[in-house]
Order: C-alpha cells, then sequence, then structure tokens
C-alpha cells in the first residue's frame, strides 16, 4: 500500500499537451477515482503512473519513493485493462500465476496463492479454462484476481468495466470493492462513465483537456459542484446564465434572472456581473402561480413525466429559458399538469457561480 502523489505532471505528444501540469494525491488505502469525457488524458495519466508512459515534466511519488524514472516492472503496480489483456494461450490458472513466476514465488506457495485469488473472485471451478472459454465478466475477475496476486502497492483501473453489458457492470462494481477493501490496496480507477464514479469512488478528481476541473468527494462534486462543466457532467443540473447584483462577506449573494430577483448561495470566487446559476433539478419546487413568493419565478409546464419514484417537469420561463423540476411522485404538486401556470421556486442553497 502506498500513497500515490502527482506533482506538476506534464505529458506531450507530437506537441500536443495531454496533461497540463497536473497535480494530485491520492491517500493510501483510498479507491480513487479518474473521470472525465473520452480525450482527457485520463488514460494518459494512469499509463505515467504505471510507468508505461514518462512524463515529460513534474514527479510522481509513491510515499515518498520518487519512481518517475522507474521502470513499469519495478513500480510494484497491478494492472487492470478495459479488454482484459489476458495471455489467450494461458489458462486462467496460469493467467494468475503469471506474475507470481515472474517473481521467483514457485511450488505450493504459487499453488495456494493462485488457489486463493481464484477463490476471491469466484473462479476456482474455472482454473483449466482459457480466456476464449470464459465470458467478458469471467475474463475481467481473472485479470483483477492476476493484478491483486501479487499484493501490489497499487492498483491501476482503466475503464475495466466498459466492455461488459449492464448487469454484469453493476455486479462487477461490487465485485472490484469487496476485493480493493479486503486488500486495503491503494486504487485509481479510471471511467468516464459518472454514475459508476458516485457509486464506488471515495474520491474523485474530474478531468477537463488533461487538467483537474475539480477534486472531491462524490458527495461534494455533486452538490458543490465548482463551475457549470463539473455540474454538467455530474448529474444533470440547470446552468442558466444570471446577473449578480450583490455579494456580501457573509456567504449571501443575490442575482438577476429573468427579470426577478432572488438569493442564493456564492461558488468560489464569483462577483457581481455576469455569472451561472447552477440549480439540480430536485432541488427546484413548483407551486401554484400566485400569490407570488419569495425566490419563485412564473412558468409554465411545457411538459410533465411521470417516471415512477419522481415526476419531472420541463417549464417554460419569460425569454425562452427553461427548468427541469423533479418531484417526488406523491408530492403535494404532484396534481400539477402541462400546460399549466406555475411558480418555480429556486432556494437560497442553490448555487452561483463565476461564468
Ligand atoms: N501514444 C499516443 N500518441 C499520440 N497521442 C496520444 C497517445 N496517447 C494518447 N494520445 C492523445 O492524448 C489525448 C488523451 O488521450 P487519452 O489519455 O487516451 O484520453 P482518455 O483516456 O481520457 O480517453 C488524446 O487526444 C489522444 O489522442
Ligand atoms: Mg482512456
Amino acid at each position: 500500500m502506498a500513497s500515490i502523489t502527482l506533482d506538476k505532471l506534464v505529458k506531450q505528444f507530437a506537441g500536443q499537451t495531454v496533461l497540463q501540469s497536473l497535480s494530485l494525491h491520492v491517500p493510501d488505502g483510498a479507491f480513487f477515482t479518474l473521470l472525465g469525457p473520452s480525450g482527457c488524458g485520463k488514460t494518459t495519466l494512469l499509463r505515467c503512473i504505471a510507468g508505461f508512459h514518462e512524463p515529460d515534466a513534474g514527479r510522481i511519488l509513491f510515499d515518498r519513493d520518487d519512481v518517475t524514472t522507474t521502470p513499469a516492472h519495478r513500480r510494484d503496480i497491478g494492472m487492470v485493462f478495459q479488454d482484459y489483456a489476458l495471455f489467450p494461450d494461458k489458462s486462467a490458472f496460469d493467467n494468475v500465476a503469471y506474475g507470481l513466476r515472474a517473481r521467483g514465488v514457485r511450488g505450493d506457495e504459487m499453488r495456494r496463492r493462485v488457489g486463493d485469488a481464484l477463490d476471491k473472485v469466484g473462479l476456482h471451478a474455472l482454473a483449466s479454462r482459457l480466456p476464449a472459454q470464459m465470458s467478458g465478466g469471467q475474463r475481467q475477475r481473472v485479470a483483477l484476481a492476476r493484478a491483486l496476486v501479487i499484493r501490489p502497492r497499487v492498483l491501476l483501473m482503466d475503464e475495466p468495466l466498459s466492455n461488459l453489458d449492464a448487469k454484469m457492470r453493476l455486479q462487477m462494481r461490487d465485485v472490484i470493492l469487496d476485493l480493493v477493501r479486503e486488500a486495503n490496496i491503494t486504487t485509481v480507477f479510471v471511467t468516464h462513465d459518472q454514475e459508476e464514479a458516485l457509486a464506488m469512488s471515495d474520491q474523485i478528481a474530474l478531468m477537463e483537456r488533461g487538467a483537474v476541473a475539480q477534486l472531491g468527494s462524490p458527495e461534494a462534486l455533486y452538490a458543490t459542484p465548482d463551475n457549470a462543466y463539473v455540474a454538467d457532467f455530474i448529474g444533470s443540473a440547470n446552468v442558466l446564465p444570471v446577473t449578480v447584483t450583490s455579494v456580501d462577506a457573509g456567504g449571501r449573494l443575490r442575482y438577476r434572472f429573468a427579470g426577478c430577483e432572488f438569493d442564493g448561495t456564492p461558488g468560489d470566487g464569483v462577483d457581481r456581473g455576469e455569472a451561472r446559476l447552477i440549480a439540480r433539478p430536485e432541488e427546484l419546487s413548483l407551486t401554484a402561480a400566485s400569490p407570488s413568493v419569495a425566490n419563485g419565478i412564473e412558468g409554465k409546464v411545457l411538459r410533465r413525466q411521470y417516471l415512477g419514484a419522481k415526476t419531472a417537469y420541463r417549464i417554460a420561463i419569460a425569454d425562452a429559458a427553461e427548468l427541469r423540476v423533479e418531484l417526488p411522485s406523491g408530492h403535494a404538486a404532484g396534481g400539477i399538469q402541462t400546460g399549466a401556470q406555475v411558480q418555480v421556486l429556486i432556494p437560497e442553497r442553490s448555487r452561483v457561480v463565476a461564468a
């Protein structure tokens, strides 16, 4: 086990800067996720940590050991790839045994450790199968057993669930979490799937074009996004242009939106002038159109969509803005139908961030 520190990493390919002086700390034993859209540099970053790429500048530390120039095979990492990368001509047993044999572990100890690792991923009975004779989920379990059997200091996983069908993907979340929790191993997990990241991680670094857009717990990223990019990538949000009219030191803020004044909560660095309101659909609520209420704005229900546990409303506001509101089904406002005039309440806790 080890913490991982990335200090101002830069990586370029043919003049294109893919990692832009990126710094991060992954605490010892954490399940840490690199999240972001395709092409933002997740794999490049993971491969730098693994030692498959050498950064052009910056340092990588495992605990206090500087491993920046240490070759991959001496970094003591376990790696799991999206496409499994198993040896096609080796059985599940021999795939898992590979790293142990390479480290000189032989005989009974080797057989015991491989057996244990296959047990833990529920594949004992399939030890002699070749990869081609296993399902995608089973192959990914072999890959996981192979990565963990060597008891690496850190486990690196690059979109390990992306090639699995939806049901297996959910099952494998638990398999992975159970194993890494038991081994108490520092894990860096790459995904482009925000729901997967929220469900699995202790901490998430949301990346944008080779930099960290925001780092925090799943709850923090969801509840207090620093900017519209984060709010939009994690969950869904109404992001609307507003004008901040005052910000005071006590953490209160007033803004104008569609000709009305509202109280809001300031995000980091927001100032008077152009800004963005970030309102999650479930933090808004609806009431009758009159009388008008503080922090309310009039609108018309364009569509009411019953979704089972919740009901979603698309509300048109003056000057062509639209808000999405979600209420638990059975809420007092549940009788509101398409076409109704309503007031949308934007709570004071809704955040206004820099544009
Ligand atoms: N070996 C490489 N040579 C040239 N460009 C690369 C190489 N690997 C990645 N890139 C480029 O770096 C950027 C980030 O890629 P990558 O790290 O794979 O993103 P992600 O894993 O987030 O989808 C992309 O623009 C990609 O084309
Ligand atoms: Mg990738």
